[in-house]
């Protein structure tokens, strides 16, 4: 079996870690359910990063990214096993008027650069690539606001985890040695009714989030209440808090009354993000819920796996998945129908370009 040096040499990540960026641009998509559009996905998955690398060249500097994410169905029928240790659909949470709710999608883009004409370009040609065998099922544009703040006024992503500690937060290692560099995402889109949040005084929304609006400080132990945002999503094990890598973006449309955060939270493993959505909309302890929720309004979720670029570049080479054939073929009549994925143990990264996989 390899090392996690070895594996760390020859599986390259997708962006996942990155510097924050001025525009993004969130796209997620349904595969329609068929045979044939599940198999011009294989192919997309081997190309893409061949088309962001094209559109990236037009201005190098602007720094362009885009991560593809599968949802737990999409995987089963694109890649079959193995699958992702810990890839689920996204679990749905509900406490009196809370509800983090799940929504469809199958595969989630997250498009970052310091130019919008940059990810709209790239948007623009995946879904080129796509034609017909995706549906659209959400699309949002975010732009940064001022110095990092969301639309609620306040600086958002200080505690992010930077450098080394961000990758040894959000990329997974040697605990699931075939999908080591890839990373698992949870995406909610929230609504904030900023009528309310605007009629609360300054230091009552401080109160909420748990820290200074100008100054961005944290409020001291004794002034943060414990339904602070800030509060519920810190989480320790055996005195170590477990950190998520966030690039949420303000998003909306003034003129129609919208207002909006895209939150996005990367991982090695989707158990803390799932565990601070708990402690968010259940409570810590249970009913000690996240004051956020009484002005925002979760309206999408999703759970994805972040494959390494490396498997995706090798994706297409294996037939499709014993699962798509037998739900999107109808079977000989003599045979009962099967829904197992086939069986495939291969680290998947058997053809990469001139290295030999011994
Ligand atoms: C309505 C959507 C949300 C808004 C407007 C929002 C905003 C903020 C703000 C302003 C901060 C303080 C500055 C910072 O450290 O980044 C923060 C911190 C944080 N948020 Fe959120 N957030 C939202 C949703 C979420 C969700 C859904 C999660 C996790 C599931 C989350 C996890 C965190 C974490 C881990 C921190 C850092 C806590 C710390 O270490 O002090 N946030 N958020």
């Amino acid at each position: 079996m390899a090392t996690q040096n070895e594996l760390n040499e020859i599986v390259l990540s997708q962006g996942v870690v990155g510097p924050l960026t001025r525009a993004a641009i969130f796209l997620v998509v349904c595969i329609r359910p068929d045979r044939e559009a599940y198999s011009q996905v294989q192919d997309f998955c081997a190309g893409l990063s061949g088309l962001v690398r094209a559109v990236e060249f037009r201005d190098v500097e602007a720094g362009l990214t885009c991560v593809a994410g599968f949802g737990s169905d999409a995987w089963d029928k694109l890649f079959g096993s193995p699958r992702p240790a810990e890839l689920h659909p996204f679990r749905e949470l509900r406490s009196g008027t809370r509800h983090a709710v799940s929504t469809p999608g199958d595969i989630l883009f997250h498009i970052r650069a310091k130019r919008i004409d940059l990810c709209f370009e790239l948007a623009t040609q995946i879904m080129e690539a796509f034609g017909d065998a995706v549906t659209v099922a959400d699309e949002v544009q975010g732009f940064r606001y001022f110095d990092d703040r969301d639309v609620m006024g306040f600086v958002d992503g200080t505690e992010n985890p930077r450098g080394d500690a961000a990758r040894e937060a959000a990329i997974v290692g040697y605990e699931d040695p075939a999908f080591c560099g890839g990373s698992y995402v949870i995406v909610q889109k929230y609504l904030h009714d900023m009528k309310a949040w605007n009629a609360l005084s300054t230091e009552a929304q401080e109160r909420v989030i748990g820290r200074r609006k100008l100054s961005d400080i944290e409020l001291s132990e004794t002034e943060k209440p414990s339904n602070a945002h800030s509060a519920l999503t810190v989480i320790e094990v055996d005195g170590k808090q477990l950190q998520i890598l966030r690039d949420n973006m303000p998003f909306g449309r003034p003129g129609h009354g919208e207002f909006g955060t895209y939150f996005i939270g990367y991982c090695r493993t989707p158990s803390t993000t799932e565990k601070m959505l708990e402690n968010m909309f259940l409570g810590q302890p249970p009913g000690n819920y996240d004051r956020i929720l009484d002005f925002s309004t979760a309206v999408t979720g999703g759970l994805f796996f972040v494959p390494s670029s490396t498997f995706l570049d090798n994706v297409g080479t294996d037939p499709l998945p014993v699962a798509v054939a037998a739900e999107t073929e109808a079977p000989p009549a003599t045979e009962p129908p099967t829904t197992a994925p086939a069986q495939d143990t291969s680290l998947k990264i058997g053809s990469l370009k001139g290295e030999s996989n011994e």
